[in-house]
């Protein structure tokens, strides 16, 4: 399976999938290209250094949001993967793009969908949101990407504990380690290996 991975940041969690592959526990993955919005994310220097094709489509090179989605939706038809895999993308997907790889699309979301996701939702933002309401537990959620934000079918989820002295950033990092490094490779084998979920 040829997969594309999306990203906007840090890429730990591209860097799970690249060792997920590596270690064999995601079978039957190639990953084909990284594409992110920002030239300075440092995951696309794990992309390079791991040998994968790179590229920087940012909003910025465009005249307008309708350029920017044209130049995406174009970059994929290119490449044309079996699956999209949104690792820390924080731009809303062009509606054509979900529209033509309907079902082809999936997304790691930080938190137990449907507690602190959607509009204004992504990054520290959520674990912000989280220890604001003092939950005590929040996890992280594999989903296929609809039209809407966080609403599409739930694939995997995992939770995890919120400890009392928690802050945004150490919360963050145990969501990452306990949850988000661990189904979103799972999701990926499961969807390479069944065809599905
Ligand atoms: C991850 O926590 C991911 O779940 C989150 O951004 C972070 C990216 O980290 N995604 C969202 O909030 C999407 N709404 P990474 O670049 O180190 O993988």
């Amino acid at each position: 399976m040829k997969i594309v991975v999306l990203v906007s940041g840090g890429g730990t969690n591209l860097q799970a999938i690249i060792d997920g592959i590596n270690n064999k526990t995601i079978r039957n993955t190639e990953i084909v290209e990284v594409v992110s919005n920002n030239a300075n994310a440092y995951a696309l220097t794990r992309a390079k250094d791991n040998g994968i094709p790179g590229k920087c489509i940012s909003p910025k090179e465009f005249a307008d949001r309708d350029d920017f989605n044209k130049a995406l939706v174009e970059e994929m038809d290119r490449v044309s993967p079996d699956l999209i895999v949104l690792a820390g993308f924080l731009v809303n997907i062009p509606a054509e793009m979900v529209a033509k790889y309907e079902g082809k699309i999936i997304n790691i979301h930080p938190s137990l969908i449907p507690s602190f996701c959607g509009k204004g939702f992504y990054g520290l933002k959520v674990h912000e949101g989280a220890l604001k309401r003092g939950v005590k537990i929040t996890g992280a959620t594999v989903h296929f990407v609809d039209e809407g934000t966080d609403t599409g079918p739930i694939i995997l989820q995992k939770a995890v504990e919120v400890k009392p002295d928690d802050t945004p950033e150490t919360l963050q990092r145990r969501v990452m380690e306990e949850a988000e490094w661990v189904i979103l490779p799972k999701a990926i084998d499961m969807i390479a290996t069944k065809g599905n979920i």
